[in-house]
């Protein structure tokens, strides 16, 4: 017996990356797998409280709506539903809820079918007809319309719920495709639907937060595509437009852009085209591990080798950022992890949480200012169920982060095993707040965090003491099934109050003087009142 754990241990220490799945040379053991080796891991994390090493938005957290219509399939299915900006049930209790809870949330309009799209007010260009399936139609449909009674409707809950709103507008308003090139759409874009749009946003009151142009249309594009050189002066012809329209610096809307593929070239060209100080947002969209059907999506949402391969891009769009536009900064714009509308059995469940709680603390390291999720509702993806409304684990996720995580990006590092990923912040109100991952699926770390206030070398760390009891909040699937849609907070199922608001979520207090016990496959968010942070003072 003790043999046999001797070299599980050994074993499992050889499995790196590929981890103990219960097979030994390649045969399936079921002795093994009744055994279910537990491990037990120290792990001193390392935080520094000296200097923040970034900074995000006060409002990080952000999702999307999106303008698909319901026979929008992928794969033999159709998850979106009536999730799409034309046909959602806006009168939904547990929707404006879920909005509200955040004071505010950000929302993103946009989509793949924005560029599609035309505003029923003013003068607009054509016939105003809802998205049809058109075989040679950019995505297979044709063109959409928004009423001014639909704009209405939406402003009404965004107002309710107190939703900071981006809208991003049709970029391919007055181009035509180009005969030579595939894909390449060529002209002036054409601004008087957009500006009808505006105007009347602005005589109803309805508050934008900001304006972005274009979806998908930088790089090589996905349906369509822009060169970096016209879309620079299309982005200056907004931000002129936007600067007319809101003359008052104080109430006027950032613009974003490109709202696509992160491409080097690409984007350097686009932000010299620009010039400095036009985007606020430099915004780019993450789908890095793949389609919505690849049969290895639940091993890459729990493989931290994979997780990390995406982290280039973030740090190539921070410096484009700093290096072209010093007064942008760089916003994920729509991030929904696996592409053409998610993974049926993953993306709104709990095992989702490794990528996107990952995601929001790997940018926020990279000084991302807004990560958007796609979405909202819809798609396999939704932080909230696209029929029900229940919130999904990434909804609580989500709403934790933003409860508690402030905007000063801490370094926070360990020498131990990369299947716990870890993150600090200034907490939003005082001390720090931990994020510590577990993609392990049999090891609990105890993590003791240690307060390294030297500046450069690290000699004496200081260990943390405090009078103050540490705030945990220990998230984890239902009967342990990563793939459920039911996430746990300190051992109890988060559910809607009986007048379907979402409940409070509050921490379980712990003596500080013991380490924070991350349960294999789990998330533990953290507060730490008495940490000695001068960077969060
Ligand atoms: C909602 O609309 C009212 C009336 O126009 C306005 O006074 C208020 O500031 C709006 N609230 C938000 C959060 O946008
Ligand atoms: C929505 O909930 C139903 C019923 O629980 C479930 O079968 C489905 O997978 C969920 N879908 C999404 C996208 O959350």
């Amino acid at each position: 017996m003790y043999f046999l754990v001797r070299v599980l241990i050994h074993y499992c220490n050889m499995q790196e990356p590929a981890r103990s799945t219960g097979r030994i040379n390649g045969k399936s053991s079921s002795k093994v797998k009744k055994l279910k080796v537990k491990q037990q891991d120290e792990l001193k994390l390392m935080v520094k409280g000296v200097t923040s090493i970034a900074q995000t938005d006060d409002n990080f957290i952000c999702a999307t709506l999106d303008w698909w219509p319901e026979n929008k399939c992928d794969y033999n299915q159709c998850p979106w539903g009536k999730a799409g900006l034309l046909n959602l049930d806006l009168k939904n209790k547990i929707l404006a809820n879920a909005v509200k809870a955040f004071k505010p949330l950000r929302i993103r309009i946009g989509g793949s079918l924005q560029d599609q799209v035309y505003y029923k007010v003013g003068k607009y260009p054509k016939q105003c007809s809802n998205f049809e399936k058109k075989s040679d139609g950019l995505f297979g449909f044709g063109d959409g319309c928004l009423h001014m009674n639909r704009w209405d409707e939406l402003n009404d809950l965004f107002n309710q719920t107190g939703a900071a709103i981006t809208f991003s507008f049709n970029a391919l308003l007055g181009r035509i495709p180009s005969d030579e090139h595939n894909t390449l759409w060529e002209g002036d874009w054409n601004q008087f639907n957009a500006k009808s749009l505006m105007k009347y946003t602005i005589e109803k009151g309805y508050k934008i937060d900001s304006y972005e142009l274009g979806n998908e249309l930088c790089g090589g594009g996905v349906a369509a595509r822009i060169k970096p050189h016209q879309y620079g002066k299309d982005v200056k012809k907004l931000k002129r437009l936007v600067t007319h329209m809101y003359p008052n610096p104080a109430d006027r809307p950032k613009i974003l852009a490109p709202g696509g593929f992160y491409d080097e070239k690409w984007f350097q060209e686009f932000l010299l085209a620009t010039g400095p100080g036009v985007v606020d947002g430099l915004t780019h969209h993450i789908y890095n591990l793949g389609a919505g059907v690849d049969p290895t999506l639940l091993d890459k949402l729990q493989n931290p080798f994979f997780l990390s391969q995406v982290a280039q891009t973030f740090k190539n769009v921070e410096n484009d950022a700093k290096l072209f536009s010093p007064s942008s900064g760089p916003w994920v714009g729509e991030a929904g992890g696996a592409y053409n509308s998610g993974g049926k059995h993953t993306s709104h469940t709990f095992v989702n949480g490794f990528w996107y709680l990952d995601q929001l603390g790997m940018t926020s390291t990279f000084n991302h200012k807004v990560y958007c999720r796609q979405s909202l509702i819809g798609g396999n993806y939704g932080l909230l169920n696209t029929t029900s409304f229940m919130p999904n684990p990434d909804y609580y996720g989500a709403l934790l982060w933003h409860k508690v995580m402030g905007k000063n990006v801490l370094s926070a590092t360990h020498e131990g095993s990369p299947y716990i990923r870890t993150y600090a912040h200034c907490s939003k109100t005082s001390g720090i707040t931990v994020l510590l991952i577990n993609m392990d699926k049999s090891t609990t770390f105890d993590v003791s965090v240690v307060d390294d206030l030297n500046i450069h070398p690290v000699v004496y760390p200081k260990s943390v003491e405090s009078i103050h009891q540490r705030e945990e909040y220990h998230l984890t699937p239902k009967d342990g099934n990563i793939q459920s849609d039911v996430l746990l907070l300190n051992g109890t199922p988060l559910k809607l109050t009986s007048s379907l608001d979402i409940p409070e979520m509050n921490p379980k207090l712990v003596d500080p003087t013991f380490p924070i016990s991350v349960a294999p496959q789990s998330i533990v968010f953290a507060t730490l009142r008495g940490f000695q942070a001068p960077a969060c003072a």
